[in-house]
């Protein structure tokens, strides 16, 4: 089994090959997604909403996400795991930056971090790339930022914000990051981007032209009951099975039909026997 790697991610976008990226949060679903075969897990800060019930990613801690991101990677054992950095951990100063990246590294075993922001970033990016800390770039819809923005809404509609994100991805590139996410921009706009960057560019509701997709796993899989972005695309609706499953578990409780005889243990009669 050859471990997909930092480097791998460019040799794909050079050979024209997708990158297939998920979201986890947990050790059984990390397994999964391996066995399956995908190329990169991100432990986003998605799972403020997804795993704690969040409203945004702006409640989430660095101790929250070094605690899942742990889990992910024991059961990644192929895909890179990439750690994403919370809300304000890498906004105060370059010596905090560095500090919260190096836990992701070091007491979480990811093999890389993800921030979001352009331009106004690169001074942190190029501290943790100094640093022999890989870096993926998030431009676009940048969820951190839903107070600026009013909202979460398609970015890059204009001439003059679709200009300041391909500037923001050309300062990324020149930063040293290794892969840029594009959230929620017109596939025209991610297509150029994606020519114009010789990095490879992660797209989620960026259209089929980006070198790689990324969705978060609980879309993909039909559980989440929250906000449902047109870009999602829900290949199973394991939440119905879920609640099927539970529904059945309840009523055979309740029936007395489980427990069956295969699921209980017995002692041998003449045990049962000496005892008062
Ligand atoms: O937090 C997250 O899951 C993300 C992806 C949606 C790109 O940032």
């Amino acid at each position: 089994m050859k471990k997909f790697t930092v480097t791998s991610f460019q040799n794909a976008k050079d050979k024209g090959e997708k990158i297939s990226m998920l979201t986890a949060y947990d050790f059984t679903t990390a397994q999964l997604l391996d066995d399956a075969g995908v190329d990169s897990i991100l432990v986003g800060d998605s799972l403020g909403m997804t795993m704690l019930g969040y409203e945004t990613t702006l409640e989430v801690t660095m101790d929250d996400m070094i605690h899942h991101t742990k889990a992910v990677v024991r059961g990644a054992k192929r895909a890179l795991v990439i750690g994403d950095m919370p809300f304000l951990s890498y906004h105060v100063s370059v010596e905090d930056t560095i500090r919260n990246a190096g836990r992701f590294i070091k007491e979480a075993g990811a093999h890389a971090v993800k921030l979001e922001g352009g331009i106004e970033m690169v001074d942190k990016i190029k501290a943790l790339v100094a640093a022999k800390i890989p870096v993926v770039g998030h431009i676009g819809l940048t969820p951190q930022s839903v107070n600026m923005f009013g909202g979460f809404k398609v970015q890059g509609k204009s001439a003059e914000q679709a200009q300041a994100i391909i500037d923001d991805a050309r300062a990324l590139e020149e930063a040293g990051v290794f892969a840029i996410v594009l959230e929620c921009v017109p596939s025209e706009l991610a297509k150029k981007i994606t020519d114009i960057v010789g990095i490879p560019t992660i797209g989620i509701g960026a259209g089929k032209d980006c070198d790689g997709q990324v969705l978060v796993i609980q879309d993909v899989l039909g559980m989440y009951q929250g906000l449902q972005p047109k870009f999602v695309k829900r290949y199973k609706e394991t939440g119905l099975d879920i609640i099927e499953a539970t529904k059945a578990y309840i009523n055979e409780i309740n029936e007395g039909v489980f427990p069956a005889k295969e699921h209980t243990f017995t002692i041998k009669e003449e045990v049962l026997e000496k005892l008062y």
